[in-house]
């Protein structure tokens, strides 16, 4: 049983797979679509909604202050070592499966899928806390119109208690006040959408919408540069190391995303050079726009001030600097654009998770760990429909009822989950398969490796304990559907029963 259980998948049978007519996802992204993609995952929610609670701290954890540049830094690295070893093994197994056809290939059956159904919690709960968050932005950018959207329709039902008379003004059935976030819901619906007409289509608007992010942030930086005021960096780590690593530990949802571009992997036409440049080029740029973004927004609001304004200002930091500012003309029109910018960027996170999500679960499908319908490619589109059809209800639906604190650490968590082992496969793999080839090479192994699985062990302990215990119910119920279903329908472990193998 145990051996069954830790059988590995041969890296020559998982690349064969890909070849398969009847599962071939259509190849039409290069390097400079990858980079795109992954600055799409990268710039969203994180830096746009999660830097004011990073800076100030809340009723749980310091804040980083003006250090908020040291917590980026800090994670910057640490995802640098993670990033450094996803690229050796994107550009040797240019899979769909990422990280879960990873482990198959080192760590065994059991291994990758938890770690397939940990990433449900990276990319499908990720994003059900984007969409929370985007809902947060639409709201205030349309209001600037004069549009106003009611609570009980872009609220779920535990926040909207914590909102006064908001269940007083909902409308009741049987009593019971009606208040669910169909914002949320609509979004996810829309880009589920767009992502069955096809992958081409897909990377198209992510491209726009990354350029319109890219714009907006160096709009802020530029307008900001001017307000900032050196005396505002002083002190510059008011709650020392603790404040910075608290701050890491939650700036690091704003890193999530570069691992995402090795979701595409078979749709990629040069997948061994493109991967790496893709994974590593997109985290380079992101965290370079991070610490200048980082500096610009504690140079413009004093900590001392930031501390005092309510927390649902501090959910978004960058408005709240520019009107902190007091920009004489056009101060109106500034927030605005940044608003805008901010709606654009969660939709183009939105846009690559959702995209990422069902590869992953088509990938487990083709392996019989899932139903076979899973792996099913619509014969028009080219796409997994099926999986993404239902990855979108699923995140729409969730969206619609939950909060997004607990959402963003859950998804914190089982990402760094995630890194570790990524990392543990590349010093396995190294040593298991030495003089296989390899299109980018992790430099100093096992050093860099080791680093990754430290400093991303290090990033889950600044989480909070509640946070640790949810993620192991969710591996729980997770190992239930594998001893239910995955185990007995496997398909590595039919062949092998087929050729008599124990
Ligand atoms: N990195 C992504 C964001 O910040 C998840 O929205």
């Amino acid at each position: 049983m145990l051996h069954q259980l830790f059988r590995t998948k041969s890296l020559d049978a998982i690349l064969h797979e890909g070849d398969a007519p009847e599962t071939q996802l259509r190849r039409a992204l290069g390097s400079f679509d990858l980079v795109m993609l992954g600055i799409g995952a990268i710039i969203g929610a994180g830096i746009f909604a999660t830097i004011g609670t990073a800076a100030a701290g809340d009723a749980a954890r310091p804040g980083a202050g003006p250090a908020l540049i040291l917590s980026f830094v800090v994670t910057g690295i640490a995802c640098g070592f993670a990033a450094l070893c996803y690229a050796e093994f994107a550009a040797m197994v240019p899979i769909s499966g990422s990280a879960y056809t990873y482990s198959y290939g080192t760590l065994g059956e059991l291994v990758a899928w938890i770690i397939g159904w940990d990433l449900i919690i990276e990319y499908a709960v990720g994003n059900v806390a984007v969409a929370i968050s985007w809902t947060n932005y639409f709201k205030t950018l349309v209001a600037g119109f004069g549009i106003v959207i009611p609570d009980w329709l872009s609220t779920d039902f535990r926040t909207a208690g914590k909102i006064p008379g908001l269940f007083e003004s909902a409308p009741h059935l049987f009593g019971i006040p009606l208040v669910f976030n169909i914002v949320a819901f609509g979004i996810v619906a829309l880009i589920t959408v767009l992502l069955v007409i096809g992958i081409r289509e897909s990377s198209r608007a992510n491209a726009g919408m990354v350029i319109i992010k890219l714009i907006v942030l160096s709009f802020f930086v530029f307008v900001g540069m001017k307000y900032v005021k050196p005396a505002h960096w002083i002190p510059f780590a008011p709650n020392g190391w603790a404040g910075i690593q608290a701050g890491a530990a939650i700036v690091f949802f704003a890193y999530i995303g570069f691992d995402a571009v090795s979701t595409v992997a078979e749709e990629v036409r040069n997948p061994k050079r493109s991967l790496p440049v893709g994974i590593i080029g997109s985290l380079i740029i992101c965290t370079v726009i991070y610490i200048i973004v980082a500096a610009v927004f504690t140079g413009i609001i004093p900590y001392r001030d930031l501390v005092k304004v309510l927390a649902t200002q501090q959910a978004e930091p960058l408005t709240l600097a520019l009107q902190y500012a007091n920009i004489e003309r056009w101060g109106d029109v500034a927030v605005g654009i940044v608003a805008f910018g901010s709606v654009v960027a969660h939709t183009a996170v939105l846009l690559v998770f959702q995209l990422g999500q069902p590869r992953i679960f088509f990938s487990m499908a083709r392996d019989g760990l899932l139903p076979q319908t899973f792996a099913r490619v619509h014969p028009k589109y080219r796409t997994p429909h099926v999986t993404t059809i239902c990855t979108g209800v699923a995140v729409g639906v969730t969206a619609m009822f939950t909060s997004i604190d607990e959402m963003v650490d859950l998804t914190n968590i089982g990402t760094l989950f995630a890194f570790v082992l990524v990392c543990i496969g590349v010093l396995i793999l190294r040593r298991r398969d030495p003089g296989r080839p390899r299109a980018f090479r992790t430099p100093l192994v096992p050093l860099v490796p080791l680093l990754g699985i430290g400093s991303c062990l290090y990033l889950m302990t600044g989480l909070p304990w509640i946070t640790w215990v949810r993620f192991a119910l969710w591996l729980t119920v997770g190992l239930g559907v594998y001893f239910l279903y995955g185990f007995k329908h496997s398909h590595l472990r039919r062949t092998a029963a087929l050729q008599g193998r124990p």
